[in-house]
């Protein structure tokens, strides 16, 4: 496997690849790697020849006071990892070669950056936009493999690759959990053992969610305030927020008609954690 840090060398592992007839795979990654993103990566190595997976921790989706700084980065942990699940190359830039001096473009998806994340972390999904469109340039992949547990930024990817006409075939990957129903994230590591036991309220909310739907509740509101009963009795936690939209529109809904994105953000302490469900009215 080999780990490339400039675009132009990037540019000339693909096109040896592509002299070959080789299909490309990439999959994007901050580092950190996980079940999650080993998930994303067995996935494209079924679909595709050559996965190629980018590890780089993009300064312009952080938030002035979020974990930039303190993200974790494990680039001899990753490399071990991606091998092993079949990674071809990975793509490690540093910050100076995606933002040089005078770096000056960005790419920006409106309306449904404005809600859930988008609304708790300004700027964030310009940030997500800017170095996936980078990233997509730079490796031009036939597929491209997200995961479910990010759903807003999967939207948003989705309707970017949409609107900018881009040549790439998204594939989302379902969220994967820990045996007692965590969504993996990079970001489990900063919790406490008391924080981490009390974050399964996550899930557990969310199968609260499901389990109504499944016995005939319709009430988006009723559904939503016993999602927010069930994290607010848990002292550790602290919600920022619980929103139900209908999916994969994102619009307001009073009743579950056919398909609705329940997702949610909870700080722990100073982590903050995401998770989702799609709840369907059958
Ligand atoms: O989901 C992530 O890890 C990041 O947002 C992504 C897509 C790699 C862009 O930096």
């Amino acid at each position: 496997m080999r780990v490339i840090e400039t675009i132009q060398e990037m540019r000339t592992f693909v096109s040896a690849a592509r002299k070959q007839g080789k299909s490309i795979a990439l999959v994007p990654t901050m580092g950190a790697l996980h079940e999650g993103h080993l998930a994303l990566m067995r996935c494209a190595k079924a679909q595709c020849d050559i996965v190629i997976t980018s590890i780089f921790v993009n300064p312009t989706q952080f938030g002035p006071q979020e974990d930039l700084a303190c993200y974790p980065r494990d680039l001899a942990g990753d490399s071990e990892k991606a091998s092993g699940v079949g990674v071809d190359a990975i793509f490690h830039p540093t910050v100076a070669e995606m933002y040089p001096n005078r770096y000056a473009s960005y790419v920006y998806v409106e309306e449904i950056t404005d809600k859930l994340c988008g609304l708790s972390r300004p700027g964030h999904f310009r940030g997500v936009t800017t170095v996936v469109s980078k990233l997509f340039n730079i490796v031009q992949p036939d597929k491209a493999f997200f995961g479910q547990k990010d759903a807003q930024q999967v939207l948003v990817i989705d309707q970017m690759v949409r609107d900018l006409n881009m040549n790439v075939q998204l594939e989302i990957v379902p969220i994967v959990r820990e045996d007692d129903g965590l969504a993996m994230s990079s970001r489990n590591r900063y919790l406490s053992t008391e924080e981490r036991s009390a974050a399964l309220v996550l899930s557990q909310s969310l199968s609260l969610a499901e389990r109504l739907v499944h016995e005939g509740e319709r009430d988006i509101a009723k559904i939503r305030a016993a999602v927010v009963s069930v994290i607010t009795e848990q002292p550790l936690a602290n919600l920022e927020y619980v929103e139900i939209y209908s999916y994969p529109e994102l619009e307001s809904a009073s009743t579950l008609s056919k398909k609705a994105l329940l997702a949610l953000a909870v700080r722990f302490g100073t982590t903050r954690l995401i998770d989702n469900i799609i709840l369907e009215a059958s």
